[in-house]
């Protein structure tokens, strides 16, 4: 019998993503996503590339009743891997009680109902960004968690202290928590991929968008950082290699081999790019010059962020395989195929 797994915000980016790579390993999924921030145009991307129409249900997370109803009909649910939540830095500090009720509630209501269950399973989507900038590079999971810099940081730092103090008093509660660094890049079908609402706030879609003629040019955010080049230093992870991590945690604990009830692994290349290193590299393989300027450091950018990923290596066996070119032509050919 098919492994029945709750993706929440499966039609979001690493979502949507994540669910083709389940989906591709046998597992059986079920998708919750609010639309507040994707579309259910997403579905047909997905049941394209693997041939499996995944169910859908529209519901809101934060709505605690829908919540416990959802767990009482999928009661053979395996696992949840958890994304549904606001990730815009900026946003959060104007709306930190939205961030924090749809990024912190939203978890509490379903360790509420994981808790209850004989077995149960969570992979949550914690970010590089509760390291703060890290003294040492690269960035190993003993770094220290550093004061977030915005409630959306807050949240992540926050979701990850809840679920660990639930794996603490319920034993049959199995968590992990992958601390993605930078996700970029789409499925090389290009029939899903990163779809910003308004101006694009992370850097690989300006560009794409930038190289599209859709914006005039790019703002490359300080050349006075003490790097090589004066640009920061980034992590650069292809979302399809991450994605692809999710099905190995996932596996690690419904194959019982993992080694506490909570876990915690960066996933990311290993590999630091510049800002200047990630412009570079998209004129390559788009063949075009693109248009950027620089100007001033963007408030609250650390410096440099790179992961150490031996333990995801060595203990979680998951490698990424695709490198900055193949991340940033899977993000171009997506772009290109937008209307
Ligand atoms: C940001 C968030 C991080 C979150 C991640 C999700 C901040 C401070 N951090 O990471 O918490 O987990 O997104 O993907 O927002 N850049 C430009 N011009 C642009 C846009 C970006 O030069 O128009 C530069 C930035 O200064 C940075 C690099 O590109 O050096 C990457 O920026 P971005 O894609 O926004 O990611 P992070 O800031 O690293």
């Amino acid at each position: 019998m098919k492994h029945k797994i709750v993706v929440t915000g499966g039609l979001g980016f690493i979502g949507s993503h994540v669910v083709v790579e389940l989906q591709n390993e046998g597992f059986e999924v079920v998708i919750i996503d609010d639309l507040s921030n994707s579309s259910e145009a997403v579905l047909k991307g997905i049941t394209a590339i693997t041939g499996i129409q995944p169910v859908f249900e529209k519901l809101d997370l934060r709505d605690k009743n829908l919540v416990i109803d959802f767990f009482k009909r999928h009661h053979d649910v395996m696992g949840v891997i958890h994304f549904a939540a606001s990730k815009a830095v900026g946003e959060s500090v104007n709306l930190p009680l939205l961030y924090y009720e749809n990024n912190l509630n939203t978890l509490i209501y379903i360790l509420q109902e994981l808790h209850k269950k004989e077995a149960a399973h969570l992979i949550f989507s914690s970010s590089c960004t509760v390291y703060g900038q890290a003294d040492v590079l690269p960035i190993t999971e003993s770094a220290p968690i550093k004061a977030a810099e915005s409630p959306y940081g807050n949240t992540k730092q926050i979701g990850e202290e809840i679920i660990s103090d639930t794996c603490k008093v319920s034993d049959n509660l199995k968590a992990i928590a992958l601390r993605y660094f930078n996700p970029i890049g789409a499925h090389e079908s290009a029939k899903i991929g990163e779809l910003p609402i308004g101006t694009p706030q992370n850097l690989v879609p300006f560009i794409t968008q930038t190289g599209k003629g859709l914006r005039a040019e790019l703002s490359v955010f300080g050349n006075d950082y003490p790097t090589e080049d004066g640009t920061c230093v980034r992590d650069y992870i292809h979302v399809v290699d991450l994605a692809k991590a999710h099905v190995a945690a996932l596996k690690r604990l419904i194959g019982g081999a993992n080694a506490d009830n909570y876990e915690v692994f960066n996933i990311g290349t290993g590999k630091g790019s510049s800002v200047l290193e990630v412009i570079t590299a998209f004129e390559e393989v788009s063949n075009q010059k693109l248009n950027y300027k620089l100007v001033d450091r963007r408030a609250g950018d650390v410096v440099a962020a790179y992961a150490d990923t031996t333990k995801a290596n060595n203990v979680l066996g998951w490698k990424a395989k695709l490198n900055l070119k193949d991340a940033l032509a899977s993000a171009w050919k997506w772009e290109q195929s937008l209307k």
